[in-house]
């Protein structure tokens, strides 16, 4: 028997997918069954350096494509919100089931689209869409999903991880290393989605959802992407024992009695000795713990041609196989299926307790660093250390790492040290774990 792939996109991830589909020796034996039947494309005059068989070509209406009665999985790798939400949803309607690396899509219309997918009794799956050529996705719904999840933490960005690897290790410059980024295709169509955390955001949406069986507005992630980590920030931290990644995090406040989940991305310093702190260049990893097993971490190549298309088509097999095995059912396997139908609640940014790293320019006269402390006690923030670290001409630098606070309560606190005569600028607020 011969399952029919529609693939949409035929870029980075469309064109390792599609090396794969055509060259199944020496792989799974269920490759041999899947055929490509249609790709497609937005410009069919391109140079692709996939070679593809004669009677394969390249079809620029996707929409044909996705309608396609001989089509059994519609595999989107385009990327963007529009057309992709629209082809899934109509691959759905025409019984398709599908395949996607599409965090964005996913995070943003996962409700929509999960809903007319178990309606029609069509998978959905997205290994890819998150670390990735890292097995995360499946493993969360199934080998996992007997444990209490505490805490999800990651490194699932591979370009922001490629960007603060380069400029921690050899003192390379953000814009010549993004640009790198982009040419070896780690980075989206546009790498604001990367450089901002909205793409990590994005993927810790889909991971807290899995990890705590709930649903979640993209909305509530609160995101911070790696624009305001300099060189200094890299350089002080470094002296301080830490070193700095953009980590999102999805964590229970179960522990503090509250049934609400933690969502954020934010560039972090974490102790050099953290299991996440050796994670380098593109590489991703995401660390969970849970009850009673405890902590597991996942770790590989986070984007990428052949990484993300490994991912890829272990979805289209995962399909194949069940399709082969049970016929073509509208009773859908609950351990790859997703239904959740309550939200998760987030507690807000201002409630969450966190340590910060803040880096001051103040005008450097007598009785300074007594202010400032005297600022943090009055709102109660207690501090870990204040260390004078350096001079910009008449100007001190000051770097105060706190203790657990309130985010509310330090940011009380920064709002009274700006009123200081001394205070010059903070150029840089970060969390530490
Ligand atoms: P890409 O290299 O830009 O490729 C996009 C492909 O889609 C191209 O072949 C393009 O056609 C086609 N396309 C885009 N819009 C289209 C439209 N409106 N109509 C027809 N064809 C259209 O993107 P990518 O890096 O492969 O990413 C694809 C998806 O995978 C995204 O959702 C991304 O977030 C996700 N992802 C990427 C990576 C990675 O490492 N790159 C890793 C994980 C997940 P043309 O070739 O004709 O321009
Ligand atoms: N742009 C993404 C990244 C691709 O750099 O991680 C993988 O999802």
């Amino acid at each position: 028997m011969v399952y029919n792939i529609g693939l949409l996109g035929l870029g980075t991830v469309g064109g390792g997918t599609a090396k794969i589909l055509l060259d199944p020796v020496d792989r799974h034996p269920l490759l041999e069954e899947i055929k490509i039947k249609q790709i497609g494309v937005r410009d069919k005059s391109k140079t692709r350096d996939v070679p593809l068989p004669p009677d394969l070509i390249l079809n620029t209406d996707l929409e044909a494509i996705v309608k396609d009665p001989e089509i059994d999985i519609i595999v989107e790798l385009i990327g963007g919100l529009e057309p992709a939400r629209s082809l899934i949803l109509t691959a759905i309607d025409q019984g398709k089931h599908i395949v996607t690396a599409n965090k964005a899509v996913i995070a943003r219309y996962g409700d929509e689209i999960y809903a007319a997918a178990n309606e029609k009794g069509v998978y959905v799956l997205l290994e890819a869409a998150v670390g990735g050529g890292i097995p995360v996705i499946k493993p969360l719904k199934q080998s996992l999903g007997v444990n209490k999840i505490k805490n999800v933490i990651g490194i699932v960005n591979g370009t922001t991880n490629y960007i603060l690897t380069r400029m921690s290790g050899e003192k390379a410059s953000f814009e010549e290393v993004l640009k790198e980024a982009q040419e070896l295709g780690y980075a989206e169509a546009d790498p604001t989605a990367d450089v901002d955390g909205l793409d990590a955001a994005d993927k810790i949406s889909i991971l807290a959802s899995l990890a705590f069986s709930g649903k979640v507005k993209r909305e509530d992630v609160y995101t911070e992407g790696i624009r305001q980590v300099s060189a200094a920030d890299i350089n002080y931290a470094d002296k301080l024992g830490f070193i700095i990644k953009l980590l999102a995090i999805a964590e229970s406040n179960h522990q503090l009695g509250e049934e609400a989940l933690q969502l954020r991305v934010t560039p972090t310093l974490l102790p050099k000795d953290h299991p996440l702190a050796s994670i380098n260049g593109v590489y991703n990893a995401i660390l969970v713990e849970g009850e009673p097993l405890g902590q597991v971490m996942f770790f590989g190549p986070g984007a990428g041609a052949g990484a993300t298309a490994s991912a890829v088509v272990s979805d289209i097999m995962n399909i194949v196989g069940i399709l082969k095995s049970s016929g073509n059912t509208n009773d859908l396997d609950p351990l790859l299926s997703y239904s959740p139908s309550h939200y998760c609640k987030i507690t807000p940014i201002e409630e969450l307790i966190t340590r910060f790293y803040v880096r001051f320019v103040c005008r450097d006269i007598p009785g300074v660093i007594g202010h400032l402390g005297t600022c943090f006690g009055k709102s109660n923030v207690s501090l870990e250390s204040v260390v004078q670290i350096g001079f910009l001409g008449e100007l001190a630098e000051i770097v105060v790492v706190t203790h657990d606070v309130r985010e509310g309560n330090f940011r009380q606190a920064l709002e009274e040290i700006s009123k200081l005569e001394a205070f010059k600028s903070i150029p840089s607020i970060l969390r530490v774990l």
